[in-house]
Parts: C-alpha cells; structure tokens; sequence
C-alpha cells in the first residue's frame, strides 16, 4: 500500500508549525513569561529552544522520514522489534491521554467564541468574570458539548487523511490564524498606554528569574513544539526526500517563537494600557483579557477575533495528536483509516468525560490527591512526556546512532548538513539531561 504523503513544502511547514502553534503559545507562552518576570524568562527559553527543542525536532523528523512508517513502528523498525518498541507504544499512549485532556481545554475556548460572537461575553463585568468562566467549566453539559465537538471537528479534519486532510485544513487555517494575529498584535501595541507592555514582555529583569523558572522554560520548549510524543516523528513519515529537514525544523522552531511572542504583545500592551495585573496564571485568558476587551473600543469584535485565534491554534494542534494515533492503528492493525480515526476520537470523547466533570460535579473524586484532569494532566505531561522525550534522544543518538540521522537529513548528499558535530553532541548528550532535569522538576524530585 501506497503511504499517503504530504503534498507541497508549505504544507508541511503549516502542518508541523500548526501542531507547534497552540494553546502553549497563545495561552499557556505568555502567562508563564508573566509569572516569572517577562524578558529574561524569554531569554532562557530561546536558549532552550535552540539548544534542545531545535536537535530533538530534528531528530524525530529525521527518524520518521528514514523508517517511513508510524511512531511505534518507527522503533520497531530499527530495533528490530526488540523493547524500544515500548518507547513507541509510550508515544502513542501519551498523544492519546493528551488529545482527551487538550480537547477539554479547546472547548472552553470553544464556548467563549460563541460566547463572543454572540456579544454576550463583552456585556460581562470585569468582577463577574471568574464567576462566569467558573459556571461554564463546572457545567456537567456544557463543557462536555463542546469537548465532543472539538473531537468532532478534529477527526472530520483528518478523516481525509495526510494531503487532503491535515495539510489542506493546515494550509487554510494557518494563514487566517497570522492575519488574525497581525491585526490584534496592531490594535494591542498602538493603545494608548502600551509601551510599559512592551517593556515588560523586552526589557529583562534577571532578578525575577529562579531555577524553577529556567526549568519551566525548559520544559515549556520541549512541549510547544510538540516533542517527546511522536507527532513530529509521524508526520516526518509523511515527508518526501527531497526535503531539507534542517531548514524544516528551523523554520518551525522560528514560526513557533514567532507566534508566541506576538501573543505576548497581543496581552501585555494591552493589560498594561488598562491596569491589569500581567501575572493571573492559568486564569489570563478566561478572565482577565474579557476585561481587558470589555474597556477597549470595538472590544467585542476584538475579543471575538481574538478567541478565534485561539481555537485555530488548538485545532491543528488537536489533528497533530490524533493523527499519531491514527498512523498507529491503521498500520499496525491494518484497520480502514476513517473507521480508525472515528473510533479513536470516540474513545478520546469517552477519557474526557471523566476529566471534565472534575471541574464541577467530579471535583471532589481523587485519585491520589488529584481530581482526573489532573491526574491524566500530571501523568502525560509531567511523566510520559519527558520520559518519551529522553527515549527518542537515547534512540536516535545511542542505538539508531546520531550519524545514521545525520545522514538522513543530508538526505543522500543532496543536503551538507554543517553544524551536525555540534547537533551529534546536542541529541546525545545535552537533549536527554536537559529532560531529564525537566523530569525531575515536574515530578517534583527538584523541589526548589
Ligand atoms: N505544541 C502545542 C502547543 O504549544 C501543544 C501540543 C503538545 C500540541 C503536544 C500537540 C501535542 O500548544
């Protein structure tokens, strides 16, 4: 059987920038950055996007595109079916938990865009907005709705499969998502006011930076660009030869960047122009930046914009997810690929129900001290996901071996590939402590 391949260069930059370009940068980039004292937070983490995020990119790109087949298979190949296949299965597992969690989180995004559109949200004042935003997320209907129909979408988009399905909504969705971007990064910086924003997000102040935040950073790198779980890895699969996989993953770590630091400057100039605190954590989006949008001229039309950005960016993140699972079945247990794709989402929509109902009527059911969301949060974030992210390191620079990928991303001589000393060292050595360290951290085994 013929693999299905993406198509165009510039659909396979819109695919695996898309999965790159989600709630981590919209929503998750800027309030960390807030809480850990603006610029140089940012410093460090382009420190660790250079030194970490760019080799492992590389390196799943490279190990997908050699084996040609999905993340399981991919170790299998080369391990000749030996115990790294576990690795695999580890990939598979951890998309699969992060889908049913991600989608929960996309569908409150969901729920404020027709909140927004509608032009109820902008009537909401600024003290009733935890309010509000709690009552949507403790629903026991509401919330598992639109869950449902973030899974819904997500799999009619890669129903289709890789060229007419991932990469044709890809090529779509993320241009709007830019434009969107470039108009909301305009209207935020030209508020009166804006400048102390922009300070804020450029000017660095090192004595707010702690060792927790480094490692934050760390970690936030490894995550926003969609590493450790085999989405770069499957959709390396699906790339032809004649593509520089350098130039690839240089191109997605810079769009990436790129598009987190404009939604700093969407935020902060405009937090700052209105008063508000820059450092809410989790609740910016949801509560604050209403408010935000509530004082601004036009501001309805801007907060729906904005949220519409938002939920672009979480879909191509979500069809990232579910496509590694969807390789994963269809060529392992040969099953019909929108059979497979529809039966996966639906056993997502199934492990999500439980986390949902932990914001409301659940929130009392524990699993060792975490309500489920937590727990399956805790769990692929903080343990599968690290844990995955040392294995390929280990894979591709100790037992497929650093030269051997090398290799493939000088794709036979058609490529130099210059600087690949220093990424044979990076992928071997630096990468798996770094994650390591990343580890230690969210399991808590570094305390302070
Ligand atoms: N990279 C995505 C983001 O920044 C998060 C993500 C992780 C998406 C894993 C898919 C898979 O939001």
């Amino acid at each position: 059987m013929n693999r299905d391949n993406f198509g165009s260069k510039l659909g396979i930059l819109a695919a695996a920038a898309g999965s790159a370009i989600g709630l981590g940068n919209i929503w998750k980039f800027p309030y960390i950055t807030g809480q850990n004292g603006g610029a140089a937070f940012i410093l460090v983490y382009l420190f660790c996007i250079a030194l970490i995020g760019l080799p492992v990119m590389i390196a799943e790109f490279s190990l997908g595109r050699n084996t040609q087949t999905n993340a399981m298979g991919s170790f299998k190949k080369i391990a000749n079916g030996s115990k790294w296949s576990c690795s695999g299965y580890l990939a598979v597992a951890t998309a699969f938990i992060i889908l049913s969690f991600y989608a929960i989180i996309a569908g409150w995004v969901f729920a404020y865009i027709a909140r927004a559109f509608s032009g109820k949200l902008i009537g909401v004042a600024p003290a009733d907005l935890a309010g509000y935003f709690g009552g949507i997320i403790s629903s026991p209907v509401e919330p598992v709705f639109w869950t449902f129909a973030v899974l819904a979408v997500t799999a009619f988009m890669v129903l289709s499969g890789v060229k007419n399905g991932i990469e044709k909504y890809s090529k779509i969705l993320m241009p709007v998502l830019l434009m969107i971007l470039i108009g909301l990064v305009f209207r935020s910086v030209t508020l009166p006011g804006a400048s102390k924003g922009l300070e804020f997000l450029f000017k660095p102040d090192f004595s707010k930076l702690t060792t927790k935040g480094v490692l934050e950073a760390l970690g936030h790198a490894f995550y926003s660009l969609s590493l450790g779980m085999g989405i770069i890895l499957t959709y390396g699969s699906y790339i032809g030869k004649k593509e520089n996989l350098l130039k690839l993953a240089v191109q997605v770590t810079i769009a990436d960047t790129a598009i987190a630091l404009m939604a700093g400057m969407v935020i902060f100039p405009a937090v700052f122009a209105y008063g508000f605190k820059p450092d809410q954590g989790a609740a910016l989006i949801f509560m604050t930046l209403p408010a935000v949008f509530g004082e601004m001229p036009f501001g309805g039309f801007f907060e729906a914009m904005f949220f519409l950005l938002i939920g672009i960016a979480a879909m191509t993140s979500t069809i990232s997810l579910i496509e590694v699972v969807v390789a994963f079945v269809t060529e392992e247990f040969k099953m019909e690929r929108k059979k497979a794709t529809v039966a996966i989402a639906a056993a997502a929509f199934a492990l999500s129900v439980p986390s949902t109902l932990s914001f409301g009527v659940w929130s009392e059911v524990k699993i060792l001290g975490k309500t489920f969301f937590d727990m399956f949060d805790f769990i692929a974030s903080n343990i599968f996901l690290p844990i995955g992210g040392i294995l390929v390191c280990l894979f591709v620079g100790w037992v497929w071996k650093a030269g051997s990928s090398s290799k493939e991303v000088e794709s036979e001589g058609l490529y130099v590939f210059k600087a690949k000393g220093a990424y044979e060292f990076a992928i071997k050595y630096i990468a798996p402590t770094a994650i390591a360290l990343i580890l230690f951290n969210s399991t808590g085994l570094i305390s302070r």
